[in-house]
């Protein structure tokens, strides 16, 4: 039976399990992150990946004014920073918390502990209702702990590969 409404949309896609990333910018030489588990791998030649973020957050305009960008896949220990980089940097004192980082070479901040990340550079951005999607160009990446297990989202709650 099909069900239209938009807390009916949210279910399905609640209940497509999906990792978890903070997405990292630097702006006015001020790190920080947005959590986003709407990333996904665009192309191999060149290597591009989309992430789509809400027009409303913060982030938006930080991201579209700096043009750089991370992207940094949290493992299971991570679900502090997976909360922290979900409240609205407007309302965080400091912005990147106590999470240990590194500034990458586009000057994003990488998180350390990770299961891996990506620096990119903003190369096309389109319209996605009330988010934008953003195509970032990978200008470096790797892959940390490989024994570590993502972090997973899953009918709004975080969870665990088994
Ligand atoms: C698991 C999870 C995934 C999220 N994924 C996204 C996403 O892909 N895009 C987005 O714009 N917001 C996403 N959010 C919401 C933002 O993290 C949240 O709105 C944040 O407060 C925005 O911060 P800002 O206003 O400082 O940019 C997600 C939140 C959670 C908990």
């Amino acid at each position: 039976m099909s069900n239209n409404s938009v807390e009916q949309f949210r279910s399905l896609f609640g209940n497509f399990p999906t990792g978890i990333t903070v997405v990292g910018v630097t702006f006015d030489n001020e790190p920080r992150g947005i959590t986003a588990n709407s990333i996904t791998s665009v192309s191999l030649d060149p290597m591009l990946l989309l992430v789509c973020i809400a027009k409303k957050a913060s982030s938006h305009k930080v991201l579209k004014d700096v043009g750089l960008f991370s992207v940094n896949f949290l493992s299971e220990n991570q679900k502090d920073a997976s909360q922290f980089f979900a409240s609205s940097s407007d309302e965080q004192k400091n912005l990147m918390g106590n999470f240990k980082y590194a500034i990458g070479q586009n000057g994003s901040p990488i998180l350390s502990d990770t299961i891996g990340w990506t620096e990119c550079k903003v190369v096309d951005w389109f319209p996605g209702g009330d988010h934008s999607i953003v195509i970032g160009e990978v200008t470096n990446f790797s892959l940390e702990l490989e024994s570590l297990k993502p972090l997973v989202y899953y009918q709004g709650k975080y969870s665990e590969l088994s």
